[in-house]
């Protein structure tokens, strides 16, 4: 069991509800060679840009100068964490990567795939995914679920029509290079989200 796992899919889709129950599972079945970490932030100096991004008062925040943010939060929880766990041998699962910011900055916020990607590649160079867990859920159905935005989180408070892209974003993402995705239907309730879940990293030779 070895490998960078990450997990990705719209706000409010569960996702960190799934990742707990994943790391509890986990847990509960002996897997000890795993660590689980997120994003942005995941280490101390992270944690402090997360804390700038999100912060909903920011709202003059220049969409590149998030996207910088982001791969700053990340390029340092990368060296902190991701890269000294895989150096052990660990597996490591990462609550959103790289690819959130393909999708919500490329994509949603309109700054460009080519540019994101690029900028990411500087961060983090080789240091990819080697399958992405994405929990495939529109963000209609997502806010529906979880009864409305966080308004106090300046990304999860931004329309629908940006989620939409992001949205949109990640399905396209997932048709471009379908073998590095493992694409979860996440419509159905929590517990048939984990089985499926448990079954498709079981089914790669994840767990
Ligand atoms: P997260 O804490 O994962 O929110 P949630 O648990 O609700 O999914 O992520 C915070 C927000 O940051 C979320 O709206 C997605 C956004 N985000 C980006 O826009 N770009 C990125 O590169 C990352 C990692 C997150």
């Amino acid at each position: 069991m070895k490998g960078f796992i990450t997990i990705e899919g719209c706000d409010g889709v569960g996702k960190t509800y799934q990742t707990n129950w994943l790391r509890q599972y986990c847990e509960e079945n002996g897997y000890n060679n795993v660590i689980f970490t997120r994003e942005p932030g995941g280490s101390d100096i992270a944690e402090q840009i997360r804390k700038i991004i999100l912060d909903a008062k920011n709202e003059k925040m220049t969409d590149m100068c998030e996207a910088f943010l982001y791969a700053a939060s990340r390029i340092q929880h990368l060296e902190d964490i991701v890269k000294p766990a895989l150096e052990q041998g660990k597996t490591v699962f990462c609550d959103r990567f790289v690819h959130s910011s393909y999708v919500y900055q490329g994509l949603g916020r309109g700054l460009g795939l080519e540019k994101i990607v690029a900028l990411n590649k500087l961060a983090v160079g080789e240091y990819m995914p080697e399958y992405t867990v994405f929990l495939d859920l529109s963000p209609e159905d997502a806010f529906k679920r979880k009864g409305g935005a966080d308004k106090t989180d300046r990304m999860e408070n931004t329309d629908l029509q940006f989620h939409k892209k992001v949205y949109q974003g990640y399905k396209y993402l997932v048709e471009q290079d379908p073998s590095k995705f493992i694409v979860i239907d996440a419509s159905g309730s929590c517990e048939e989200t984990h089985e499926k879940i448990i079954s498709a990293l079981k089914e790669k030779g994840i767990l």
